[in-house]
């Protein structure tokens, strides 16, 4: 949520932050703002909408200076418009604050400083700190003022703090990421290390209860509690190419047509002949006696295909939890639980919290993350990298996929703990997976050809049994984020407990029929519809004389082991969702009222 980027050196910021912005878009875009040191000026552009309508407004062009912070944003307290963008300024223009995250006790901050006469002019929690820092900063250094005002601040924050006279930023951390980039002469500062890319690869985490002060000389760590922190330079390993569109048309259809390599890079290392190699540092790993799987959105569905694949091959009771839920329902959670918090960011607040909550408890903790160095990362004790690549656009694709893959992992993984026996040919057909991969990607074409009859359509239901039942979740939900169009997932066989009262001629439903354990049970769940005159897409890996009666539309996905099927089959749903989003002419990469990472609860 919100993205936040600083420079401060020798070069013209306003490049800088806007390609900046640019890059950090994804976390947030409903409104934008940036602001610039000019000889003891800040000079303040703020915008509602997306970043190139700062990109394009004249005022731009008259910015001159080298140090600079910006923001764009996805709105929490206040409608998006200019008034509420960030940067927030005081009265007297000498002071402006970025933020991301939420300041809790902002209502009783806000009547205290109105109080001792500070004016408000958003509707936003953010604006306090500004004035926070105004009044602290009296005979003492600007660094030392955001500090006084932090103690007074209840809730997250990721913020960069700016005085009129001072070449440097003061960046403070709580719940909100923000990495610092090294150049010579000149240090950067962003939310996410992708924005960082394409100037330097040397950075440094801020940790939670941390402030820098960086200028571009020199950049200094402290904790809330006054003392240095040493600097802990990292490499990233993060191309420029990684991070740009190429050819494709939006990050979305780049992502989908990554997943031969995503999920090549997720079994990297860890499939050899037949054995899993995990490095997992986990106490007492043969003691485990459940597993709590919890997430969010698309990390939650693979959560739940997660419980069939370890209970059925390791034979350990699974629970799988929102993260929000777990976090407040007193969970109970004993020592040998081990409690898995699965993110493709890293930084979604809830499955933060969850996370937390559990190790307060006293379970082991697993993380399943894609964003190296993220805040799930370093919480947990032990971890599985998805290593699936930068994903921009807010739709995940290639994350989930590695998310299932790195499941599969350690549902492998424990099976050989615990002596439970795998079938080889389940070993043969992991290391074909990046193959079969690449050949359901040659379905696109067909794909888009069923998208083209169906995306005038309002409703859609999408049914799946088995381990593929949380396949039809997730096909709901990419189609729903990115069109706008109403869908609804369902085991096919709670069709007949209420939702089969919406089908007739006007609702499609897309079967997930692969063959498996349960195929001819969907077939029957298909004629249930067909006899109300409902139309039907079937997602199918064989052809069946029967399907050619039942289904209106046939997409074909592949042959592969039961396990793997929801690696292979969510593909041509995640092309279905992007080809009927296209079709409507939707900003796919940018799909309203979402953002990329919810650092916020
Ligand atoms: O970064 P995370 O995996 O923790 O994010 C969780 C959800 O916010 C995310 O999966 C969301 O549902 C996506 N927009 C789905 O495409």
């Amino acid at each position: 949520m919100c993205g936040i980027i600083g420079y401060v050196g020798n070069n013209a910021a306003i490049p800088i932050l806007i390609g900046g912005l640019e890059s950090l878009e994804y976390r947030g875009y409903d409104s934008a703002g940036v602001c610039v040191l000019n000889k003891s000026e800040l000079q303040v552009v703020k915008n509602k909408g997306k970043v190139i309508e700062i990109k394009n407004d004249k005022r731009i062009n008259l910015i001159e200076g080298v140090c600079g912070i910006a923001h764009t944003r996805w709105a929490t307290h206040g409608e998006p418009n200019e008034i509420n963008a960030h940067p927030h300024t005081n009265s007297s223009n000498s002071i402006a604050v970025v933020h991301n995250g939420i300041i809790e006790n902002y209502h009783s901050l806000k009547r205290l400083l109105e109080k001792e006469g500070y004016i408000f002019r958003s509707e936003t929690d953010s604006e306090v700190l500004v004035h926070l820092v105004e009044k602290f900063y009296r005979n003492c250094s600007l660094g030392s003022a955001v500090l006084e005002a932090l103690r007074l601040v209840e809730g997250t924050f990721g913020l960069a703090v700016v005085h009129k006279n001072k070449n440097e930023i003061i960046a403070a951390r709580r719940g909100s990421p923000l990495v610092i980039g090294l150049g010579d002469n000149e240090a950067f500062l962003a939310s996410d290390a992708t924005a960082l890319v394409k100037y330097t690869k040397r950075v440094i985490y801020l940790k939670d209860n941390e402030i820098a002060i960086i200028n571009n000389k020199e950049i200094h760590i402290k904790n809330f509690d006054g003392e240095n922190v040493s600097l802990n330079v990292e490499n990233l390993k993060l191309e420029v190419e990684q991070i740009e569109k190429g050819s494709y048309k939006h990050f979305m259809l780049k992502e989908i047509f990554e997943q031969p390599d995503s999920v090549k890079r997720t079994l990297t290392g860890r499939l050899k002949n037949s054995r899993i190699k995990l490095s997992l540092n986990l106490q007492d790993i043969r003691s485990i006696q459940r597993l709590i799987l919890v997430g969010c959105g698309t990390s939650w569905h693979s959560a739940l295909i997660g419980k069939y694949l370890i209970e059925n091959m390791a034979k350990i009771p699974v629970e799988v939890d929102y993260a929000s839920e777990f976090r407040y329902r007193r969970p109970l959670v004993v020592r040998n639980d081990l409690v898995v918090g699965i993110s493709q960011s890293g930084e979604t607040a809830d499955t933060l919290a969850a996370v937390r909550e559990a190790k307060l408890l006293g379970a082991n903790t697993i993380g399943l993350v894609n964003v190296v160095g993220s805040s799930i990362a370093r919480e947990c004790d032990s971890g599985i990298y998805l290593h699936a690549g930068p994903e921009i656009g807010v739709a995940s694709t290639k994350a989930f996929t590695s998310q299932v893959t790195a499941l599969l992992l350690l549902a492998l993984y424990l099976a050989e703990i615990r002596g439970e026996k795998i079938e080889e040919n389940l070993f043969r057909e992991l290391e074909n997976l990046p193959k079969q991969v690449k050949e359901v990607l040659s379905e696109a074409d067909n794909v888009r050809k069923v998208a083209e009859k169906y995306y005038k359509s309002s409703n859609f239901i999408f049914l799946g049994r088995g381990i593929n039942y949380p396949v039809a979740l997730e096909g709901a939900l990419k189609l729903k984020e990115i069109s706008y169009i109403h869908a609804e997932g369902y085991p096919a066989a709670e069709m007949k407990h209420g939702p089969i009262a919406l089908v007739d001629e006007n609702m499609p439903t897309v079967f997930i029929c692969t063959k498996d354990s349960t195929y001819d049970k969907i077939i029957s769940n298909m004629q249930e519809i067909k006899a109300r005159k409902g139309k039907i897409i079937a997602l199918v890996n064989e052809i069946d004389p029967r399907l050619s009666v039942l289904a209106d539309d046939v997409i074909f996905s592949q042959k592969t082991d039961e396990f793997l099927s929801p690696i292979v089959n969510s593909i041509p749903l995640q092309l279905f969702a992007y080809f009927i989003a296209d079709l409507k002419g939707l900003d796919i990469d940018k799909p309203r009222n979402l953002a990329k990472s919810v650092t916020i609860e």
